[in-house]
This record gives structure tokens, C-alpha cells and sequence, in this order.
């Protein structure tokens, strides 16, 4: 069985990682979706909050599966008996970075292979941060998160003013 796992902050998961994990789920027989647990990264929205929204995006694909995890990405691989790694790229920015992380992980697990999915062009400019700041100011969030999770993003980070 070919496993897969797409690791990544998903702070919030946006219209990018979901089409992402779609295509990937088709490439693979299982895909784990890995939400890092880093406290240090001061995420906006919990661990538990970011799996939550990811398992309602992804309810309708039956070989995708998602859970937080901590430490190294390539642990987690190795605990999930996974031998794909996927990552998207969404400019030729990303691709030095995710270069490096990839030559990494595959020195610490040569096991493990990092495969990128481009992104598709209409979310190339998207990113969990410009949702965050978007949103936080009222601004329309609705081209950018998936429908499903729409009013959980607002909940959380529309700081309404006072005055
Ligand atoms: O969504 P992100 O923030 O771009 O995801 C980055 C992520 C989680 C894939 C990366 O930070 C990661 O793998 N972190 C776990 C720690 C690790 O394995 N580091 C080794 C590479 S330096």
C-alpha cells in the first residue's frame, strides 16, 4: 500500500491545501494529512482547531486521513510507515526552501521521497498568512478558505472594531 503524508502548519487551511490534497489522495493509496504541532510557531488557531477544519474539508475523500504530530516530519513518516512526502509549490520562491527541507528530510530518511504538486495557478498568490491578515480586518475571505470552515477562520481571527 502506497501511504503518503502532506505535513504543514494548515494555519488556516486554505483553497491551496485543499486542492492539493485532492489531487494528491489520487496519487496515493492512503494520505495522511500532518498537522505540526509547534507551540513555538504561535499558530493562530490550536492544533485540535486546525485537524478539526482539515477533517471537515476533507469528509467526502475516503483515503484521506488527518492528525497532528510533533518533532521531526521524517518521524512521523516512519511511524506511519509512509514513503511519500507531498508538498506544493507555489512559486519558484517556495522552491529553494522546500529544495533544502526535501535533501534534508531524505538524508535523515532515505527511505522517504518529497514529491511536489504545483499549485494550481488561480491559488498561487494564496497563503495561510494573507487569509489571517485578510480576515482578521473583515476583509472577503471567501475565494481563499474552503466553504466548510469559512465561519470557523471568522470566529477566530475578525477582530471587530470597537469604535
Ligand atoms: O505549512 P508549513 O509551515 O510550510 O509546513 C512546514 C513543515 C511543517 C512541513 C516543516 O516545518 C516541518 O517539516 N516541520 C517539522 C520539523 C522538521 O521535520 N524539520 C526538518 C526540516 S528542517
Amino acid at each position: 500500500m502506497k501511504i503518503g503524508i502532506y505535513p504543514g502548519s494548515f494555519d488556516p487551511i486554505t483553497l491551496g491545501h485543499s486542492d492539493i490534497i485532492r489531487r494528491a489522495s489520487d496519487l496515493v493509496d492512503q494520505l495522511i494529512i500532518g498537522v505540526l504541532n509547534n507551540s513555538s510557531k504561535h499558530p493562530a488557531f490550536t492544533v485540535e482547531e486546525r485537524v478539526e477544519m482539515i477533517k471537515k474539508v476533507t469528509k467526502d475523500i475516503p483515503n484521506v486521513t488527518v492528525e497532528s504530530f510533533s518533532g521531526l516530519t521524517v518521524d512521523f513518516a516512519k511511524q506511519k510507515d509512509a514513503r511519500i512526502l507531498v508538498r506544493g509549490l507555489r512559486a519558484v520562491t517556495d522552491f529553494e526552501y522546500e529544495l533544502q527541507i526535501a535533501q534534508l528530510n531524505h538524508k535523515l530518511h532515505p527511505g522517504l521521497d518529497t514529491i511536489f504538486l504545483t499549485t494550481s495557478v488561480e491559488y498561487s498568490y494564496l497563503s495561510s498568512s494573507s487569509v489571517r491578515e485578510i480576515g482578521s480586518y473583515g476583509g472577503d475571505i471567501s475565494g481563499f478558505v474552503p466553504k466548510e470552515v469559512l465561519k470557523d477562520v471568522y470566529d477566530k481571527i475578525y477582530k471587530k472594531k470597537e469604535n
